[in-house]
């Protein structure tokens, strides 16, 4: 690294329950990539999360998302909910301030299998377990338009809407196509509900094949939702890249998170990528990415030093490839490999240790791995 390189501001807010104790062993890695290798990156901590809420009913300030946008690189978040905050009001601000407030249509979910002991199939091993989820990341069912009527009453009336953008459609089976042309992928499949919610996803089926026309070389194929639950299980290796809305794309991925020796396991990215012929090149430059662990706040594992941080690892991995260091994203996947292969890990994952010292292990040999 070179002294006169920017430093790339990287926010980290740990949030709620177990988020706090998973990104304190992921900074650390940062911390040494910083400190001990030289990488221009600058940390800022943020106090936001239900403690900060319940104190002083701050959830995510707009000067905080405005430098957020204007002067990060990338955001890392542990997880947001906690059951002194029924209602997670701070959680849904925080986080879709962060993922609608940026932009951040594609939510890239790998479920990849880094050990064959953690694969639950039987007869099957972590060679078949290897495919990306492209989660549509700003619209659909989480859109939060709707609304309650005679509220209480035995005539109450619920309505929440599926908002589908051809815009939206468009850049997300855009970047899915893209991201398997990159990666040499051979195949994308689209998951849907097109054949009951017809309105909404018969727009997901018409652009999907739309899109896969320009694509010559990559097979495109449809699978409904609940058929999708089904071959997950049955044979997961048919999957290389999967494009769906952000309903499903949640539900799936927790379900491929199973298949990866669980959510300690599975990593998330929030970008915006620029994809080319696309309907929304408005922007310029790298943008701000966000950048979570798949798993929430398990408030049963808080303050106990049980969960697992590998999932926090790979996710500071993904930040690295998105901050212009994609060879370090390598180096710590097969970091977390070797943690699970001489079970240096939790006891989700089949070891004894605990999360700090799953850190103490993934920071020394950190330090042998260059
Ligand atoms: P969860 O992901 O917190 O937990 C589901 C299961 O996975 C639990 O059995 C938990 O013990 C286990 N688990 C999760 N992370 C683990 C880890 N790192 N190590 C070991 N085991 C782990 O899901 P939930 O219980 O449905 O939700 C708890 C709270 O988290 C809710 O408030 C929910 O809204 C929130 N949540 C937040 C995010 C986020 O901020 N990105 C994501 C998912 C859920
Ligand atoms: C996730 C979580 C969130 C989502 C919740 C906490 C709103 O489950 O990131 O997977 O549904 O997107
Ligand atoms: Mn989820």
């Amino acid at each position: 690294m070179t002294e006169a390189s920017p430093a790339k501001l990287v926010a980290v807010i740990p949030g709620d329950g177990i988020g706090p104790e998973v990104v304190a062993q992921a900074a650390r890695l940062l911390e040494f990539y910083r400190d001990e290798r030289g990488f221009p990156l600058e940390l800022w901590p943020l106090d936001l999360g239900a403690d900060r809420y319940l104190r002083d009913g701050v959830a995510f300030p707009p000067d905080v998302r405005d430098r957020i946008a204007g002067e990060a690189s990338a955001v890392l978040l542990g997880a947001l909910g906690d059951p002194r905050v029924p209602g997670l009001e701070h959680a849904r601000d925080i986080l879709f301030g962060l993922r609608f407030g940026l932009d951040l249509y594609a939510n890239v979910r790998p479920v990849r299998a880094l050990a064959d002991r953690l694969v639950p199939l039987k007869g099957r091993s972590a060679a078949d377990v290897d495919l990306v989820v492209f989660r549509e990341n700003t619209e659909g069912s989480y859109v939060g338009i709707g609304g309650q009527f005679k509220r209480g009453t035995r005539d109450e009336v619920a309505i929440g809407q599926d908002v589908n953008t051809r815009k939206g459609v468009e850049r997300i089976v855009r970047a899915a196509f893209e991201w398997a042309t990159v990666h040499g992928k051979k195949r994308v499949h689209m998951v849907d509900k097109s054949n009951a919610m017809r309105h909404a996803h018969e727009l997901w089926y018409r652009v999907f094949f739309e899109v896969a026309g320009a694509y010559p070389g990559i097979e495109a194929r449809h699978v409904y939702v609940d058929a999708m639950c089904l071959y997950l299980v049955e044979d997961p290796s048919q999957f290389e890249v999967v494009v769906t809305c952000n309903l499903f794309g949640d539900i799936v991925t927790d379900l491929g998170a199973a298949l990866q020796g669980g959510l300690g396991m599975a990593a998330s990215a929030n970008v915006h990528p620029h994809v080319a012929r696309c309907c929304d090149e408005a922007h310029g430059g790298a943008r701000v990415g966000m950048f979570e662990p798949v798993h929430g706040s398990a408030p049963p594992l808080a303050g106990k030093d049980v969960a697992n941080p590998l999932a926090c690892a790979l996710t500071v991995g993904m930040m690295l490839a998105h901050l212009g260091w994609p060879e370090e994203e390598r180096r710590i996947e097969q970091l977390v490999k070797q943690a699970v292969a001489e079970r240096q890990c939790t006891r989700d994952v089949g070891g004894e240790l605990g999360t700090r010292a799953v850190g103490d292990f993934l920071v020394r040999e950190l330090g042998h791995a260059f």
